[in-house]
């Protein structure tokens, strides 16, 4: 029996609550697959009183019988990996193969793309990206250099591992030291770390592309997890304030090796306001009280870095540019308690530019935009223990009803906490969802 496989990505900038509804998704699943970005994410999970803040590993390991799968597209980092997965097992979650599969196709960051990051950024001063100093855009531009990239199957053979360690070393050592002065790469200390990374780690890596092109003919499903937000999309985001791999479900099939008709449902997981980390634009940003209220009732620190998050108004225009994208089916809102106590809520309609309406979204063209706002009831109460829609507040009710109106489909899930049980489910496409 064919079975439609699912899909999970953010519609905004990142930190949507992705990782709760990956969790509340993958019991459906057999495989649980991240395709996109790497240790820059930073995917939260809350199961009773135990809080999991996950950047590699996907979040279907909560759920046993899944197989969870680091794809060809992410950039993996072996070093955060292993933390990740030693701090799970003194939790007392020990992932083995049948649990944790990594692509041999996926790239390697190095020490040397954390160094070049943080060098970089530094070196640009006010006109840095912000980025999260994990090595990711680096690890990209290597991996479409080509002859300076090194990927999970090079871990599991140490001459091979070695001998490349030492080229590449020794070329990014003479433009390092060009262009920042830089001190030499020790190679020989880096292929000690490296080889013990590769050891720890080789059961875990295969070639995955097999695994999950066969899922379809044996009634098995994949979710596909997806990571930061569409808006940060190297190609169809706010460019060049972005990551540096295809984030929105676009980048499904190349970052998981399924062909675009795997990709699925897709569920498109929007916070009920907007936040952002890093620079670039964000019209409907409210750096005032408003956004202050939102940062701390919403914990708008990062879970990678730990920065406090911009945080601002609902983006529907953006959403429903996101939403058109990625061709998603039905909205995952969250975060939606976060609202409780504001008077009235504004939400982002679209933009002027030079006192023209912009008519269809353009990522490359916010530097001036000046958001339109539609101001809506705000409602007092504590909506955090409400499980059931119709026992939201008639403002929470109409807020909701008028973001599907502005982006045009329906939604599935709204969140109301961090916990499981803070997830009221409402009509879905997906069967087993309704
Ligand atoms: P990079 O991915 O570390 O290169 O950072 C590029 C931009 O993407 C910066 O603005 C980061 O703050 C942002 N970014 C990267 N990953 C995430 C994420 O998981 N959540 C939110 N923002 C992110």
């Amino acid at each position: 029996m064919q079975i439609s496989n699912i899909a999970v990505i953010g519609l905004q900038w990142g930190d949507e609550g992705k990782g709760k509804v990956v969790d509340a998704v993958a019991q459906l699943s057999r495989y649980v697959v991240r395709y996109c970005g790497g240790a820059n994410a930073g995917h939260s999970v809350q199961i009773g009183d135990q809080k999991y803040a996950l950047h590699l590993i996907p979040c279907g390991i909560f759920q046993e019988g899944v197989l969870n799968i680091i794809g060809n597209g992410v950039a993996f980092d072996p070093e955060v990996a292993l933390g990740e997965l030693a701090a799970l097992a003194e939790r007392g979650l020990r992932l083995g193969p049948d649990r944790l599969v990594i692509s041999s196709a996926a790239h390697i960051v190095m020490p040397w793309h954390k160094l070049q990051d943080s060098l970089s950024e530094a070196a640009l001063g006010a006109d840095k990206i912000g980025t999260t100093i994990r090595g990711i855009g680096p690890c990209y531009a290597d991996k479409a250099t080509r002859t300076v990239a090194i990927r999970a199957g090079d871990l599991t053979d140490a001459g091979v591992l070695g001998e490349k360690i030492a080229r590449i070393a020794a070329i990014k050592s003479t433009i390092f030291a060009a262009l920042y002065d830089a001190e030499p790469i020790d190679a020989d200390a880096i292929t000690d770390e490296y080889v013990e990374f590769g050891r720890q780690l080789a059961p875990m890596i295969a070639n995955v592309g097999p695994i999950l092109r066969s899922a379809g003919g044996k009634g098995e499903r994949i979710m596909f997890e997806g990571g930061q937000g569409s808006l940060l999309d190297i190609d169809h985001g706010t460019y060049p304030f972005v990551t540096s791999s295809m984030v929105s479900a676009c980048g499904i099939p190349g970052g998981a090796g399924v062909p675009p008709s795997a990709v699925g449902t897709v569920i498109g997981v929007m916070k009920a306001y907007s936040s952002r980390v890093g620079a670039g634009p964000f019209p409907s940003e409210q750096d005032n009280e408003t956004g202050q209220f939102l940062r701390d009732r919403g914990h708008e620190y990062g879970t990678t870095t730990g920065r406090p998050r911009r945080c601002g108004w609902l983006d529907a225009f953006a959403v429903r540019y996101a939403v058109e994208l990625s061709g998603v089916a039905e909205l995952a809102v969250t975060l939606l308690d976060v609202l409780s106590g504001l008077d009235e809520l504004k939400i982002c309609t679209g933009y002027q530019v030079n006192g023209q309406a912009m008519t269809d979204y353009d990522p490359a063209a916010l530097a001036d935009a000046q958001p339109i706002y539609e101001t809506l009831p705000g409602w007092s109460q504590d909506i955090s223990q409400c499980n059931n829609y119709d026992d939201l507040p008639a403002a929470a009710k109409a807020y909701v009803a008028r973001v599907e109106e502005l982006v045009g489909i329906p939604t599935s899930i709204v969140s109301v906490g961090p916990a499981r049980h803070q997830t009221i489910f409402r009509q879905s496409q997906i069967e087993e969802l309704s």
